[in-house]
C-alpha cells in the first residue's frame, strides 16, 4: 500500500507535466501535421478524380439505392429471406448485410452521393458541365443528403410508417432537382 501510495503522487505529476506540455505543443503539432499533410497531397495529387457522367452516376448508385428505401414501404425488410447465398445476393435486402441493415446503409449511401454531386468536373449525357457552382444545385444536393439521413434515421427505427414519410421525402428530393434540370430535352439538361 506504501508502494502504491508513494507512486501516486509522481504519476500525477508525470501527468500533469504531460496535459501542460501537450498543450503547449498542440500548436506545433497541428502545425506540423498540416504540412506534412499538404506535402502528402501534393505527391499523392489528383485526390479526387470524375470517371462518370451525371447520368451514368445516378443509375449506378442513386437509382438502385433509393429502389431499396422505397420497398421498404411496401414491405417489411425484417420478413426478406436470405439469398442462398447472400454474400453473392444482388438484392440488397437479401445480402448478407440485409434486411433493415441494408436500407439503413443505402439511405447512408444517398446522403454520401450528395457530396460526388458536388464535385467539380463531371459531365452530363449531353456534354454540359454538372452546374455544381449553381446556387439552387446546392439547394437540391443538400435536400437529398437530408432526405438520405431521414431515411437513414426512419429506418434505425424499424417502422414501416415512418418509412413512407421518409420515401415522401427521397422522392421530392429527387423530383426537385430532376424538374429543374432532368424533366426537358436532352440537349437542354444540365441548363
Ligand atoms: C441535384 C440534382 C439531382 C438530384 C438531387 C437527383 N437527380 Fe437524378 N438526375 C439529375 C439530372 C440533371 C439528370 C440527367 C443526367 C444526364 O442526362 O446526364 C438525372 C438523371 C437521373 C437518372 C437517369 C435517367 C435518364 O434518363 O438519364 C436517374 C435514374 C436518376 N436521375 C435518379 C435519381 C434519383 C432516384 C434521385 C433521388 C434519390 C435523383 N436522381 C436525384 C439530377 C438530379
Amino acid at each position: 500500500m506504501a508502494l502504491e501510495g508513494s507512486e501516486n503522487i509522481p504519476m500525477s505529476r508525470a501527468v500533469l507535466a504531460l496535459l501542460v506540455v501537450s498543450a503547449m505543443s498542440t500548436s506545433l503539432i497541428d502545425r506540423a501535421l498540416a504540412q506534412s499533410s499538404a506535402r502528402g497531397a501534393a505527391a499523392t495529387a489528383p485526390a479526387m478524380r470524375v470517371e462518370a457522367n451525371l447520368a451514368q452516376l445516378m443509375r449506378g448508385t442513386l437509382y438502385p439505392e433509393s429502389n431499396v428505401v422505397f420497398a421498404a414501404q411496401d414491405q417489411n425488410p425484417a420478413d426478406v429471406p436470405h439469398a442462398k447465398d447472400p454474400s453473392m445476393a444482388t438484392d440488397p435486402l437479401a445480402s448478407q448485410y440485409g434486411k433493415w441493415e441494408a436500407v439503413e446503409n443505402n439511405a447512408l449511401a444517398i446522403a454520401e452521393v450528395a457530396n460526388l454531386l458536388t464535385l467539380p468536373g463531371r459531365k452530363c449525357s449531353n456534354g454540359l458541365d454538372v452546374p455544381v457552382t449553381n446556387p439552387d444545385w446546392a439547394k437540391f444536393v443538400q435536400g437529398l443528403r437530408e432526405a438520405g439521413m431521414t431515411a437513414y434515421a426512419s429506418a434505425q427505427t424499424k417502422n414501416q410508417d415512418k418509412m413512407t414519410d421518409a420515401a415522401d421525402v427521397m422522392t421530392t428530393a429527387c423530383k426537385n432537382c430532376h424538374d429543374k434540370y432532368r424533366e426537358k430535352k436532352p440537349a437542354d439538361r444540365c441548363k
